[in-house]
């Protein structure tokens, strides 16, 4: 036969077609049955094990069907409801307006459970309290005119009182505050039964989702009667300021003495697939149990006219409310993929089988022999390629 240059042309575009069919093709893997009990068995625990972590700890405690929300956007509003009797010079009856600092109802407060009372101070010139560092000098000559003391209470006027232990005189408020320890006799006792409301407004904006800390429900008969017990009314936003102190562990009458801060904690765990499931849970921390003061003055006037003032240094529990809390909702995409990642895991396994099943058992020739099988539209014309057998071959039971 001779070849026509139209016949070699022809043979050159059915090479190059041979050469553009693997875009075509599609390579199966052959599956080879065993009857190994010991590789089944494996195969089967290794699958059982996957879907045991799939369920378990994917699903079911790390709810990974759901995506979280952990910026939790929160306003907290405060109340203090009470009365006081107490024993100063400007008024023997206390309401809120006279021991909560601030008065607005902020998310941190401080409530006045005890104090010491300097009456009666008056612009002019007096002694400087001996105790104050730095102040102490032997003639006139030390007190510097017009420098302030340092942590004192006024502003030299350059003459020196040797009559108090040499100490600079000072001009401010006469006389100057009284030091000294706090005394239990002076507790506002009645502080043990003021009551704090906390309004709660939260909301998580990847789900745009928002609620309140007070319960629809009746609200108005139940925040009348209602006070917070971890048993029995948990999600009442009432608080006695004797119970938030105990919950702390400690004794209210030794905390009002010197003052303290404690943590108010409102957490939010909300699954937003169970409709009722987002309410808040508190719990009461000591922050500081050392001290906590501050102090302040009411001003007047006398008889004659003159400004006056009664300065208070006010011991009492610092209450910072603080709000966390993380939102969840089912959603597909961390479904699909947990699911994916351990349906990959279950295939690792039948490669760890295979492999096994190659290297491992003693009978591994007669696995190793077969050959690998391609099923192709054309069989004469594309040539084997060659794999690792063991990678392309799957093992049932
Ligand atoms: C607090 O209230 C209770 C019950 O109303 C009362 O028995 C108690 O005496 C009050 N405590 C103080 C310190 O006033």
């Amino acid at each position: 036969m001779s070849t026509s240059p139209s016949a070699g042309a022809g043979m050159a575009w059915q090479n190059s077609q041979n050469r553009l069919l693997f875009l075509f093709e599609y390579t199966t893997v052959r599956y080879v049955g065993t009857d190994n009990k010991k590789i089944g068995l494996l195969y089967r625990i290794f699958q059982l094990t996957i879907m045991g972590y799939l369920i378990g700890w994917v699903f079911f405690k790390n709810k990974g069907y759901q995506v979280k929300d952990d910026t939790i956007e929160s306003s907290v509003v405060t109340k203090v409801k009470g009365v006081a009797r107490v024993n100063t010079t400007d008024s023997n009856l206390w309401g809120p307006e006279d021991y909560v600092f601030p008065s607005q109802g902020e998310n941190f407060l401080s409530i006045a459970t005890n104090f010491i009372e300097t009456p009666n101070q008056k612009l002019g010139n007096c002694s400087e309290n001996p105790e104050v560092p730095k102040n102490t000098c032997s003639k006139d000559e030390d007190c510097t005119v017009g420098e302030a003391v340092r942590a004192g209470n006024g502003i030299k006027t350059g003459v020196c009182l040797e009559t108090h232990n040499g100490t600079c005189e000072i001009y401010g408020w006469c006389p100057t505050e009284i030091r000294k320890n706090p005394d239990p006799a002076t507790i506002v006792r009645e502080a043990e039964n003021f009551t704090l409301y906390i309004r709660n407004f939260i909301r998580f904006s990847r789900f745009n989702f928002s609620t309140s800390n007070v319960p629809k429900e009746n609200r108005t008969l139940y925040l009348k009667h209602c006070s917070y017990d971890e048993n029995f009314h948990p999600y009442c936003p009432i608080f006695r300021l004797g119970d938030i102190v105990n919950k702390t562990g400690h004794k209210f009458e030794e905390m009002a003495k010197r003052g303290a801060s404690i943590g108010v904690l409102i957490e939010w765990l909300c699954d937003l697939d169970k409709d009722s499931d987002c309410r808040p849970r508190y719990s009461f921390v000591c922050l500081d149990k050392v001290t906590f003061d501050f102090r302040f003055a009411r001003y007047s006037t006398d008889a004659a006219g003159q400004r006056q003032r009664t300065f208070y240094k006010v011991f009492g529990i610092h209450l910072d409310i603080m709000v966390c809390g993380t939102a969840r909702r089912f959603c597909i995409i961390p479904t699909i993929v947990n699911i994916a990642s351990a349906v990959t895991l279950m295939a690792a396994g039948s490669y760890i089988c295979d492999i096994m099943l190659l290297y491992a058992m003693k009978k591994r020739t007669v696995y190793t022999e077969s050959k690998l099988d391609r099923m192709t539209t054309n069989d004469k014309e594309i040539p084997l390629q060659i794999m690792p057998e063991g990678l392309k071959r799957k093992f049932s039971l």
